[in-house]
Parts: structure tokens; sequence; C-alpha cells
């Protein structure tokens, strides 16, 4: 059995172009899915898999990042004095939930930079990357799957979901190899292929386990596409040295990295909520009818 992963690392300094100008001033992370920020959903699924260690990487205008998991002793007041006691345990345990550190990128100079400024924080131990822009499902059991696959064979592993030729290169694309128990080798990895150029159509989402000799790769990757230092590129050089495995899974994931898919998300995840998810779906029904979409 191989050493437990405890820590997460989840990058969260780039700038949000595709959400301009919401994310101007505050963080994309922070947008709301329903009453919830997708980063919340993200350290719970991490929580939910055991690991209560989790980097941030932030950059300028990401604090309330930091406030949001922070204690809020003036609204714990205030809810204490008005009886909200539900919503004063929610509040406390959205702080209580994990160890949650920061670290600043500085430049966001692609999301392999980010990753390469967790390596003092994370030491010479396994860990987990997770992206914001993927928001599981809560039943979702992915997570905890990868890192069985690690903690058997020791070696790295990536999400991988099936794509139609003509989505593919908003992603990363792998060509994969069948190995055991239903798992995948990667043999080569790229970066938004063109679609008449992907080696397939599995596309990497944003849940990795890695060794800690991915620090040593992203040091010998080069600035790539769009002038950034790409993880793909170091994950492809890792690939040399060491197996990579491709976890694929279907169902389960939320894409909130555009506005539309967001959109999309917000949708979703209000109809599967108990508590607005009746009156939310008759609200649709009916404007299905009025506006005659179907
Ligand atoms: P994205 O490319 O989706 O995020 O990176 P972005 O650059 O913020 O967004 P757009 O494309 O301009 O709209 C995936 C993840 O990597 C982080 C982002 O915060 C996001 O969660 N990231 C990206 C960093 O932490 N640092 C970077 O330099 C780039």
């Amino acid at each position: 059995m191989n050493q437990r992963v405890q820590k997460a690392v989840i990058p969260a300094a780039g700038l949000g172009t595709r959400f301009l100008p919401a994310s101007k001033a505050s963080p994309k992370e922070m947008l709301p899915l329903v009453d919830k920020p997708a980063i919340q959903y993200v350290v719970e699924e991490a929580v939910r898999a055991g690991i209560r260690d989790i980097l941030v990487i932030t950059g300028r205008g990401k604090r309330n990042i930091e406030d949001h998991f922070d204690r809020s002793f003036e609204l714990e007041h205030y809810l204490e004095t008005k009886g909200k006691e539900e919503e004063l345990k929610e509040m406390r345990a959205i702080a209580d939930m994990a160890d949650i550190h920061y670290l600043r990128q500085g430049d966001p100079k692609g999301l392999g930079h980010a990753v390469a400024v967790a390596r003092q924080h994370v030491g010479n131990e396994p860990f987990v990357v997770m992206l914001g822009d993927d928001i599981m499902d809560e039943r979702s059991q992915v997570l905890e799957e990868m890192l069985s696959v690690y903690e058997h064979y020791g070696r790295s592993v990536v999400a991988l979901k099936e794509f139609p030729p003509s989505e593919i290169s908003h992603y990363g694309c792998v060509e994969p190899e069948a190995a055991d128990d239903g798992l995948i080798r990667i043999r080569d990895i790229v970066e938004k292929p063109a679609p008449d150029e992907a080696p397939s159509n599995l596309a990497v989402m944003g849940r990795y386990v890695f060794t800690p000799q991915i620090f040593d790769a992203l040091e010998q990757v080069k600035p790539g596409k769009g002038g950034e230092i790409q993880l793909t590129d170091a994950i492809r050089i890792l690939i040399e040295d060491q197996t990579v495995y491709g976890f694929t899974f279907e169902k389960g994931r939320y894409d909130v990295g555009n506005k539309l898919d967001y959109l999309r998300a917000t949708v979703e995840l209000a109809l599967e909520r108990e508590d607005i998810g009746p009156e939310f779906r008759a609200f649709l029904t009916d404007l299905v009818q009025r506006e005659k979409l179907v």
C-alpha cells in the first residue's frame, strides 16, 4: 500500500477572463452556484474524500476567498442574537471544515506555474489538484476512486471524460492505452488540440492525483500555448519517467468554466435541491410552455 494522500491544491489565481465583468473585482471561484460559491463545492469534495489539508493558490483580488473560509464573528453574533441557529451552524461549519492554507502565485503564468507554487507546502508527498471549473455531484466518488488507484499503484492519476470531437478542443486530450482494472495508461497528452488532431475523444477533467515528481517535471516546462506554463506539458514530461493513469468517468460533473456552462450547471444544481428544486421545476415547466421552447 502506498502513502495516503493528505493534501489538496486548488489553483484559483487565474484571471477568469471568460467571466468578465463579474470576475473583474471578485474571483470567479466565488461565483455562486445557487447559494454556495464554486470553491466551497470543491473544498467539500476534498473533505468527503478524507483530505483536510488544502492549499489554495490565490492572487491579487482574491482576498474574499480567504474571508469566506474564515470565521465571521460579527455575522455569527448577529445570527446568534436573532436565534438563527441553522444558519449559525452552517457558517461555523464552513470555517471548521478543513485546514485551508493560502499562497500567492504573483503573476498568473498558467496552471502549471500555479501548481509549481505549491511545492514548498506539499513537499515530497503525493497530492491532489482540483480545479474549480469542474464541480462534482455530492454523490460522485470520482476523487475517492482516483485516490484508491494511487494507493494501489503509487502513480499519478488524471480524471478523463469522453467528449464529441466538436468539443474536445476546449480541453487537454490524451492518447490512451488500455491498462489493468479498467484503467487507461496515458501514452501522450496534448493541450486543446484541433478536432482533427485530437488523439482520442478523452478529455482531461480538473481532478488529478500527482506523485511529487510532477514538480521536477514542472521545472523543465517552458512557456507553451498562450505563453503559459501548462500543466499538460509537465504531465507529458512525467510520462517519460513514470506511468500516468487515466481514470474515466461519465456522470456527476458540472462544468462551470464559461458563462453558458455555468448557467446550465446552476439550473441542474437548483433542480437537484430539496428546498427549492420542486418550485424551480414548476417555474421551468411553465417557462417552457410560455416561451414555446418545445
Ligand atoms: P482557466 O484557464 O480555466 O482559468 O484555468 P482562468 O485563466 O482564470 O480563466 P479564463 O480562461 O481566463 O476565463 C484553470 C484553473 O487554473 C487556475 C484558475 O484560477 C482556474 O481555477 N489558474 C490558471 C491559476 O491558478 N493560475 C494561472 O496562472 C492560470
